[in-house]
């Protein structure tokens, strides 16, 4: 890049004082109204930028790279999760695409906590009751969830999250059980007492509670299909705050609605922001609206390291958080 300031279009409304700063260090171009970017409006913005900053709100597939500007060199990405980026497409382009990792890990295993807290202890349930006005008070047999205290956790991914969530559930009195592509450390297995299964089929069948960690990539699309939600038992919950895709959602409805599983606390959906009508109507679900990594200080933290890649790749270095195509697998 020249001494020029780069081009930097970003996609979405950022807190206030990280657009801030980009404005002084960069010929930033800002989305103020928060819209989500039409198809015409990311393939201009592609055009005209140096520096992309998309979120996982915006499809960048192999067309909108195709129509990229020769100037696009980085797409900064807003967020860990890179699913919506064809990173083999932009590898080919030249382009480095970095992403936004560890700073959003305790905030997501909190919000994992909170639904493998209030999905077996009937949280939302127990709000709408007292909201709706027909709560009769307190009787030894009403409103009774189940304990977690000593249950299995079966963890599917045990990342960075997926161990930050093992701390967690440790203290909860919970036995932690994990899959991961790869075993990990022992000193970190000792440290979560955790056991490690090598299949995954195996694991799920003797789990109570199964949470999901891992990114979505071809991979793992629909890990968690009909056959592999068949194995866990009637009693089991699942929780998922890492992508709607690693679930095929339709055969968790069906099973969640009759009873082949007990419930579902869902951050995300396969579909987003659409939820699938039947989902809607159960009560044995939580849901909640992608918010697993949604405090102020979090996004202040992923703004932060966005400007950090763009200021260093800028500067003709390697930005610290590239993402390697093989977290794209
Ligand atoms: C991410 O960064 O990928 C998260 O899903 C945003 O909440």
């Amino acid at each position: 890049m020249t001494n020029r300031k780069p081009v930097v279009v970003v996609t979405r409304k950022l807190p206030d004082v990280i657009e801030t700063r980009m404005m002084e260090l960069f010929d930033t171009k800002l989305n103020l109204d928060d819209h989500p970017l039409a198809k015409t409006e990311l393939i201009e913005a592609v055009k005209t930028a140096d520096v992309l900053v998309p979120t996982l709100t915006d499809r960048i597939d192999a067309a909108i790279l195709a129509s990229a500007g020769p100037n696009l060199k980085l797409i900064a990405n807003f967020g860990t999760g890179v699913d919506h980026i064809d990173l083999a497409s932009a590898r080919q382009r030249g382009m480095v695409v970095t992403n936004t990792p560890d700073v959003l890990t305790e905030d997501t295993a909190d919000m994992t906590m909170a639904l493998l807290l209030a999905v077996p202890r009937r949280l939302s349930e127990g709000e709408r009751l007292v909201r709706s006005g027909d709560w009769v008070g307190w009787s030894p047999t009403s409103m009774l969830g189940h304990r977690i205290w000593g249950k299995r956790l079966g963890i599917i991914g045990m990342g960075r999250i997926g161990q930050a969530v093992a701390r967690r559930a440790k203290g909860f009195g919970l036995a932690v059980h994990y899959h991961n592509r790869k075993r990990v450390h022992p000193e970190i297995e000792t440290e979560l007492e955790a056991t490690y299964w090598e299949s995954l089929d195996q694991m799920l069948a003797r789990m109570d509670i199964v949470s999901i960690h891992c990114p979505h990539t071809p991979a793992t699309y629909h890990l968690m299909s009909a056959r592999r939600l068949k194995l866990l038992p009637a009693h089991a919950i699942v929780i998922n705050t890492a992508r709607g895709e690693v679930i095929d959602e339709n055969a968790l409805t069906r099973m969640l609605a009759k009873k082949e599983l007990a419930g579902a606390g869902l951050d995300v959906f396969e579909n987003e922001p659409a939820i699938n009508p039947k989902l809607l109507a159960l009560d044995n679900v939580v849901l909640l609206p992608h918010m697993g990594s949604a405090t102020i200080e979090g996004r202040i933290d992923m703004g932060e390291k966005v400007i950090i890649n763009i200021k260093t790749f800028s500067d003709g270095h390697h930005p610290p958080d590239r993402v390697l195509i093989s977290q794209g697998q």
